[in-house]
């Protein structure tokens, strides 16, 4: 009899940006993310122990041989933990409920929601039940192996990955939970995802990652990130400080870009709506006294994060001002969620 396992897991933004990283996908800088929740994974795991080893990739019920490649590596980096990937029968089926490679994580999703369907099967060969903070600490780590950013999709609510001075127990290896210290404010947030483009993007992340080997600013990045966290910290903290938080969270994504547009290697993923946005969302904060920002991901799609009291003002204003900017007029609602589910 095959064993099966099935999860659900979120996406994540970024508030402070991993970009940059040595080995097998070890941060050059720590970063902090909030949790979504509409945006996230459903997978189903399918493992016939005995094999003869295979591995079908289907998405939504489709075959979906292009991520085998990616997935095959990601395998080849965990075997150590579960041996017996390598004879096993593996089927994997997931969805995804946002557009595939859009500049929102995806890998985030899917490969959290994997590792936990694969350490979920382990589990049952195993007969271990217990899913305790340090099962949750294994699981972030497997999700690193698969990309980076997947670590932090384990957590409700907001996560920390990397070592950081004065955070006990940071890892570069695997994240943490970050809500306990977070005002409870920041847990209403809202995060609009206004859509500028759905297609693949032109330049991956990993590719962005490497190029940051070369880049001439990359010792000063890491350093202003580390600062930045440092700052963004004391800011969640406190809701008294929610403009600092706004500024720090504006100044990461634009660093992001600015790193892309000053490289040795110079990549452009802004689009000139990314640009209008952005000019948008100052203006209307300035004379809304609302307290909207937004941030990037690696690609141009402008995520929105604001306090939901002001959902009503704010989704009038996308409406008007905003819709016009974004593919097809297409906007994701998203807020901060409450981390993965196992769906059975
Ligand atoms: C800009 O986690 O997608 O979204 O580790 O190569 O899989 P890999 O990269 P990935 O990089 C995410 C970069 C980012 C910032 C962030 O999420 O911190």
């Amino acid at each position: 009899m095959p064993y099966t396992a099935s999860w659900r897991s979120p996406s994540n933004i970024a508030l402070i940006k991993y970009w940059g990283k040595q080995e097998l996908q070890l941060p050059r800088n720590p970063s902090l993310s909030f949790t979504l929740s509409s945006c996230h994974t459903n997978m189903k795991l399918t493992v016939a122990i005995e094999g003869p080893a295979s591995l079908t990739v289907l998405y939504e019920g489709l075959p979906k041989s292009s991520f085998e490649t990616k997935i095959k590596s990601f395998f080849s980096r965990i075997d150590t933990y579960f041996p017996w990937l390598k004879h096993a029968s593996v089927t994997i089926d997931s969805n995804n409920t946002f557009p595939h490679g859009a500049g929102i994580a995806s890998s985030a999703s899917a490969m959290s929601a994997l590792a936990l369907c694969l350490q979920d099967i382990d589990d049952q060969l195993q007969n271990h039940t217990t899913k305790n903070a340090g099962w949750w600490s294994h699981v972030s780590e497997i999700a690193r192996l698969g990309s980076g950013s997947a670590c932090r999709s384990l957590f409700p609510t907001a996560a920390l990955w990397g070592i950081t001075d004065g955070v006990e127990a940071s890892s570069d290896h695997f994240a943490i939970p970050w809500q306990g210290q977070l005002d409870p404010f920041y847990t209403t947030f809202e995060d609009t995802i206004l859509i500028v483009r759905d297609d693949e993007k032109p330049v991956s992340s990993s590719v962005g990652h490497q190029l940051m080997e070369l880049h001439p600013y990359a010792g000063a990045r890491y350093a202003t990130a580390k600062e930045n966290l440092f700052q963004l910290i004391t800011a969640l903290k406190n809701a008294a400080l929610l403009d600092y938080f706004i500024s720090i969270c504006e100044s990461e994504a634009l660093h992001l870009h600015a790193l892309m547009l000053s490289g040795p290697n110079p990549f452009v993923l802004l689009e000139p709506p990314t640009i209008s946005i952005i000019k948008e969302v100052w203006r209307f904060r300035k004379e809304s006294g609302i307290p909207v920002c937004f941030t990037l991901d690696a690609g141009p799609n402008v995520h929105l994060l604001y306090p939901k009291q002001y959902k009503e003002s704010i989704m009038d204003w996308i409406k008007t001002a905003l819709v016009p900017f974004c593919a097809a007029g297409k906007f994701i609602e998203d807020h901060i969620g409450s981390g993965p589910e196992k769906i059975s």
